[in-house]
């Protein structure tokens, strides 16, 4: 793992990264690419894992150090040998798959909660329609002349997350940005929580019934998204599954 960030830090062309994200709890073999296979897993190891990370930060090569799709329960495991804790983590966050937990779990650790797929990753294979089709948000949005994208993002900004919504059309990402001189009243707060929840990206990749790596989708996300109808497996269409 330190090798590896050493490595990839130096074909970037920098000294050093501002943050350093393990993109999931999951280990492959060496040599595997993002075509990997699931006889490319192996059992993820925590303890081993953040090690090689604050070694990347000890050394200089980041500023920060974190994690995404973390559950409350791998961050407590991370915590509790950790001796510099994850700024950060990177997880599915927006208006229909709010985390709660999650959200209070960092909050009180002191972590931010980076939201990707804030506007529900419309259009992506992992992603749904439950942001940007949410007459919810559609609503508030006509109220207040904004657009759903600026209503879905001011929400996480509001519950304290940091959106990195993304997008290739320049009026596009100037209108994301225009969501700091104006905010939700808590009427419309509490409309936003009854929105349906759906989870886009269920991980399902990196489950092997058959091990070493995580057997289910639950042991994955350690129960914490079991409440939640998702996709059969192989799925990733989410707009069809709508809860
Ligand atoms: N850590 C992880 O596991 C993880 C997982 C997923 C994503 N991410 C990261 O999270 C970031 C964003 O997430 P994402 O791409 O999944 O989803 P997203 O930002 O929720 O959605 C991107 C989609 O929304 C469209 N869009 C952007 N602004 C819009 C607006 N104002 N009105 C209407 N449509 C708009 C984009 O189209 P146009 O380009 O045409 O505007 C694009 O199709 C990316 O940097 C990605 O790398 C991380």
């Amino acid at each position: 793992m330190f090798r590896l960030g050493k490595a990839f830090i130096r074909k970037l062309g920098l000294d050093y990264v501002d943050l350093y994200l393990i993109h999931w709890p999951v280990r492959m073999k060496p040599g595997s690419s993002i075509f990997f296979t699931k006889g490319d897993l192996l059992p993820f190891d925590i303890r081993e894992t953040w090690e090689a990370m604050e070694e990347c930060s000890r050394l200089g090569l980041a500023k920060s150090i974190g994690v995404s799709n973390f559950s409350s329960k791998k961050l407590s495991q991370l915590l509790a040998h950790a001796t510099i804790p994850p700024a950060v983590n990177q997880v599915e966050l927006n208006a229909a798959w709010r985390q709660r937990k999650l959200r209070d779990f960092c909050n009180e650790n002191g972590i931010k909660v980076s939201a990707c797929s804030p506007l529900g990753a419309n259009g992506a294979f992992w992603g749904s329609f439950a942001v940007m089709k949410s007459p919810i948000l559609k609503d508030i949005a006509m109220a207040k002349e904004k657009s759903i994208a600026q209503i879905a993002l001011r929400w996480i900004y509001q519950v304290g997350g940091i959106p990195i919504v993304k997008s290739f059309n320049k009026e596009r990402m100037k209108e994301n940005l225009e969501i700091f001189d104006w905010e939700l009243s808590n009427e419309e707060l509490d409309q936003i929580e009854q929105i349906p929840e759906l989870k886009g990206e269920s991980g399902e990749a990196f489950v092997t019934p058959e091990g070493p790596s995580y057997k289910s989708i639950e042991e994955l996300w350690d129960g914490e998204i079991s409440k939640i109808k998702l996709p059969p497996l192989g799925i990733h269409h989410c707009d069809k599954y709508e809860s």
